[in-house]
């Protein structure tokens, strides 16, 4: 990972401070849904009607570098062999399949997701362990796992503190949650790039071929929840605010984010 940055969380006690009770990641996109519950059945549909073309569309979207960018951030952040992981959001199953062999038949690994079309998706690539469900309200014992991991789907849960006091505890004394998301760039040209790109580009390639439709419209609206997410400090103050200590940032690139913390 060439050009990163770190930001601790401790810059973020005035954010903490003012905090809502309800913390959704980003503010209803009307264009979308009418309500939250709106919101929760149009997410599932995109995510289930997309699930055998989400492989391609986002390791193109990606130029065939995210699987390894995953594996890579699972070890830097201490995966070894005879670990625990729960893989929120697992989708494909991606993640949860390279923790796998990473923590081998010593270890064990279960992924989660809301999605029947995604789960199917990871039992296909050898995924063992999968649980239906969603990371507000996890139908898991508490202080079960030594790491717990989230890629790209931070954007998508209804409250951040449902979802952190949850990740809390499930996680062992000790534990480490890993959020792997896409940014909103802080700087005005790099954001224009992204904007095109992921809000353009990717939305018209997206619609080629077998449902499409459904397709175009979920990465567009993955672009959307990108550029009206809450500001990382707001992130990095409700993590704090759930009890996970060492909280951090580091960027990649200028929009790649990996949040960190130990419970
Ligand atoms: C962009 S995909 C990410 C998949 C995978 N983690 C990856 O790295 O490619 C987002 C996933 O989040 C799931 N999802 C949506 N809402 C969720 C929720 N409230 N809790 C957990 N997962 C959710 C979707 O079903 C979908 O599989």
């Amino acid at each position: 990972m060439e050009t990163s940055q770190r930001h601790r969380g401790e810059a973020s006690r005035t954010v903490q401070d003012r905090l809502p009770e309800r913390l959704p990641p980003h503010p209803p996109l009307a264009r979308y849904y009418a309500d939250e519950q709106e919101r929760q059945r149009q997410v599932s549909r995109w995510f289930d009607e997309s699930a055998a073309r989400y492989d391609f569309i986002t390791q193109a979207m990606s130029f065939g570098s995210g699987n390894r960018y995953r594996q890579q951030a699972l070890l830097q952040a201490g995966l070894a062999e005879g670990m625990s992981l729960l893989d929120i959001a697992c989708g494909t199953g991606v993640l949860a399949a390279h923790a796998q062999s990473i923590v081998g038949v010593r270890g064990f690994v279960v992924g989660l997701d809301p999605s029947p079309g995604m789960l199917r998706e990871a039992r296909g690539r050898g995924v063992l362990k999968l649980v239906r469900g969603v990371a507000e309200s996890l139908p898991l014992e508490s202080e079960r796992f030594d790491l717990l991991s989230m890629g790209y789907a931070l954007r998508h849960v209804s409250d951040l503190r449902a979802t952190f006091g949850e990740y809390r505890r499930v996680l062992r004394p000790g534990g480490k949650v890993l959020i792997l998301e896409i940014s909103r760039p802080r700087y005005r040209f790099m954001f224009r790039l992204l904007k095109l790109y992921l809000g353009c580009m990717v939305p018209w390639f997206a619609r080629l071929g077998r449902r499409g439709r459904g397709a175009r419209e979920l990465m567009k609206y993955y672009w959307d929840t990108i550029e009206y997410c809450v500001a990382p400090e707001v992130i990095l103050a409700a993590l704090q605010e759930a009890g996970f200590s060492g909280v951090e940032r580091h960027v990649t690139m200028g929009f790649l984010s990996l949040y960190t913390g130990v419970r």
